[in-house]
């Protein structure tokens, strides 16, 4: 991999990731691209920067070729809270991007990394130590396509030979970009509130066990995998990985053990609850440790304080 072309780079993803794939490839040799002015203002910042619209494929392949790509990262994406209120839309975006992708890479020769999701589990998946290959039957739009975008890379690998590789990112907990549109964004949204205001009004019941990564794991996963021996890869789409579970009642009796004063309610938002009863209480990554060497680094508690150092710096107030 030496020219990338990231696609929906002004995420909360893609902002770090672009810099962390500069840092490992060259300034030069990284794209950013996204559909939103604000996004292509925001990348314009510190990367070569292209606007275009994923669903376009003749414009995506074209900028494909003008930069002699070799590997693109679509991280194209409405999330799962979001897309349970634009169903279609949803489907139109997740998917035609990805096809497009997939497409495009067929014709130029490119390697594709696409995340899947936590969200390509359902009700009927075991829940605890969810396995590697166990059922996927989701019920969330967001679901329906990780679990159909999974399947069409496997399929673009084994029919047309394209090197497609992804992981099932759970909750990306980060201090840059802010996510969006996700059942685990309470756990980014906690620390600006609590930092900002002293309290926080959590919409995900707390009892609720998820898994979260924090990003410096979530970008170093991405290059392992995309980096390692394909002779060694038994899946591709997708692996599970996860660094931690915890949910909203421990995570938020960590951040109080910081901030004494910090006050912390409930109100339960219906389509988040359903969302994130029905997705691992916590997931087996053991094929990932032993496909490709997948060994995070960060725990609950030095992401807490982390993120409480690098959010009060943004905010001015430590
Ligand atoms: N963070 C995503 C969401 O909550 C899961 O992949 O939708």
């Amino acid at each position: 991999m030496k020219r990338i072309l990231v696609v929906g780079a002004g995420g909360q993803i893609g902002t770090e990731l672009v810099p962390h794939l500069q840092k490992n490839y060259g300034k030069d040799n990284v794209i950013a691209s996204d559909l939103k002015d604000e996004m292509v203002e925001k990348l314009r910042g510190f990367a070569t920067t292209e606007q275009f619209d994923a669903l376009d494929e003749q414009h995506f392949a074209e900028i494909v070729k003008k930069y002699k790509i070799d590997t693109i990262f679509n991280l194209v994406a409405m999330l799962s809270a979001a897309g349970e209120a634009r169903p279609l839309t949803a489907w139109r975006l997740n998917m035609g991007a990805l096809l497009n992708s997939l497409n495009i890479a067929k014709e130029c020769g490119c390697a594709v990394f696409t995340p899947s999701s936590i969200g390509v589990f359902g009700e009927s998946t075991p829940h605890n130590m969810t396995p590697q290959d166990t059922i996927m039957r989701p019920n969330t739009i967001y679901g329906v396509c990780k679990v159909a975008g999974e399947l069409l890379s496997d399929y673009y690998f084994t029919r047309f030979g394209v090197d497609t590789r992804s992981v099932r990112y759970p909750g990306i907990i980060s201090s840059g970009a802010l996510p969006g549109g996700g059942t685990t964004d309470y756990a980014v949204e906690v620390f600006y509130e609590v930092l900002k205001n002293g309290r926080y009004t959590c919409e995900v019941p707390e009892e609720t066990y998820m898994d979260m990564l924090y990003m410096p794991d979530a970008l170093d996963a991405v290059i392992q995998l995309m980096e390692a021996d394909p002779a060694k890869l038994i899946h591709r789409n997708s692996f599970n990985i996860t660094s931690m579970s915890f949910n909203p009642r421990e995570l938020f009796a960590s951040i109080a053990k910081r901030i004494p004063n910090a006050v912390f309610d409930y109100n339960i938002d219906l389509v988040k609850a359903a969302i994130s009863a029905s997705w691992p209480n916590k997931m087996d990554d053991s094929c990932a440790r032993a496909e490709w060497g997948w060994n995070p680094k960060w725990d609950m508690e030095a992401m807490i304080d982390d993120m409480l150092a690098a959010i009060g710096k943004k905010l001015g107030i430590s």
